[in-house]
C-alpha cells in the first residue's frame, strides 16, 4: 500500500524544511531512545525527533493500522463509523487510515501529549484531502490525567499502550459502547499488551471483532502479529539508508465491541505455503483452536480461497 498522496505531499514539504542530515542524526537518536524503552515524550520536545518520527515511523504504523481497520470492515460490514477518537494520536496516524477505510466519516478528535508533534500533526491534516482530516479536533491532553471522554462510535490506540496503562481509559469507552482498536508492534511484548487487553475485556463481556474467530483463550504458543507492507517514499529510503522500495511493519492487534459480531470460521495466522497443487496454512478457528491445514486441488471450493489468502485474511469456510 502507499500512504495517502495527499500525505505523502505534506510529509515532503515538511522535510524540505530541515537538511537531511539533521533528520537522519535524530532518527538514530529517536531508534535508539525507542531500543533503551523510553516514553515517547521525552523525544518528542524536539522538533527534529517528531519530524524523524513523521518520516521513518509514520508510514509503518499507518499500514499497520489501515490493514486492522480493513479487518474490522471486513468483519463488521453493517457497522457505521461517524465519529473517531484517536488517543495517543501522534501526527494522526491512524485518524489518516481511518479517514481512508470509512468514507461516513464526520468528526475526529486527536488527544495527545506532546505540543510539537501535535502542531506537526495539525500541520499535516491541514494538507489533508479528506474534509474530516482537516476539520479535525486537535487536544493536547496527558491520557493519565482526568478528562472526560468524547463520545465515539471507535477510539484508536495506535502504537501507544507500551507507553502507557491505557485499560481504565479502554473500560470506559467501551462502557461508552465505542468500538475499540488496540494497534501494538508485532512483537512478544506488543501482543503481551493485547493479549491482556482482550482477556481484561472479555471477562467484562466484550466481543471480539477482529482477529479472533472466538472468544476463547488465545491458543497461540508465540505470539499472534500480521504483516503490513508499505511503499517506501524517496525520503523515507534516503533517511532508512535501505534500497528496498518497502517496508514491512509487523504488528499486533485487536479490535473489541459492546455489540455481538458475525460469526467468522477462520483467519491466517501466519504466511501461506503456495505449493505446486496444495496450499499449507496456519488457522486460528471458531473452536478456539490453531491447526495446520493441507489444502489440495482436491477441495475445490477450499483450494481456490486458500490459494488467494494472505497472512491475517479471514478464512470463510473449511
Ligand atoms: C509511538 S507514538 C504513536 C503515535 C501514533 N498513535 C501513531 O500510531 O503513529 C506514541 C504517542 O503516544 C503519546 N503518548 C504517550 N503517553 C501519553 C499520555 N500519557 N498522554 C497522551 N499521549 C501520550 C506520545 O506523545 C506519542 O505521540
Amino acid at each position: 500500500m502507499q500512504l495517502p498522496l495527499s500525505l505523502q505531499h505534506a510529509l515532503e514539504k515538511l522535510s524540505n524544511e530541515v537538511p537531511l542530515t539533521s533528520i537522519r542524526a535524530a532518527y538514530h537518536q529517536l531508534s535508539e531512545a525507542y531500543h533503551r524503552g523510553e516514553n515517547s515524550l521525552a523525544s518528542f520536545h524536539r522538533p527534529d525527533h517528531v519530524l524523524a518520527y513523521l518520516l521513518a515511523r509514520m508510514p509503518a504504523t499507518y499500514a499497520a493500522v489501515y490493514k486492522a481497520l480493513e479487518s474490522v470492515k471486513e468483519r463488521l460490514p453493517d457497522w457505521t463509523c461517524k465519529n473517531l477518537v484517536d488517543l495517543g494520536a501522534g501526527p494522526g496516524t491512524a485518524s489518516w487510515a481511518a479517514a481512508e477505510i470509512f468514507d461516513t466519516l464526520q468528526s475526529i478528535t486527536l488527544l495527545e501529549q506532546s505540543p510539537p508533534m501535535l502542531a506537526a500533526g495539525k500541520k499535516l491534516a491541514s494538507y489533508a484531502e479528506k474534509a474530516v482530516l482537516q476539520k479535525s479536533n486537535w487536544v493536547q491532553q496527558n491520557l493519565q490525567s482526568p478528562f472526560s471522554l468524547p463520545k465515539a462510535d471507535l477510539a484508536i490506540f495506535s502504537y501507544v499502550c507500551a507507553e502507557m496503562d491505557c485499560l481504565d481509559l479502554i473500560i470506559r469507552l467501551w462502557k461508552q459502547e465505542t468500538l475499540i482498536l488496540v494497534v501494538e508492534p508485532g512483537t512478544p511484548r506488543g501482543f503481551a499488551n493485547i493479549l491482556s487487553i482482550r482477556n481484561k475485556l472479555l471477562e467484562l463481556g466484550a466481543h471480539v471483532a477482529a482477529p479472533c474467530p472466538h472468544h476463547l483463550a488465545c491458543p497461540t504458543a508465540s505470539w499472534c502479529h500480521f504483516p503490513a507492507r508499505v511503499e517506501r517514499t524517496k525520503i523515507h529510503k534516503l533517511l532508512k539508508e535501505g534500497s528496498l522500495g518497502y517496508e514491512d511493519e509487523k504488528y499486533s492487534y485487536v479490535a473489541l465491541s459492546s455489540f455481538p459480531c458475525p460469526a467468522l470460521e477462520g483467519r491466517i495466522v501466519d504466511k501461506p505455503l503456495k505449493l505446486s497443487g496444495h496450499v499449507k496454512l496456519s488457522v486460528c478457528t471458531s473452536r478456539g483452536t490453531l491447526e495446520q491445514k493441507v489444502v489440495t486441488k482436491k477441495q475445490k471450493e477450499l483450494y481456490r480461497q486458500a490459494r488467494d489468502v494472505e497472512w491475517g485474511s479471514e478464512l470463510k469456510c473449511f
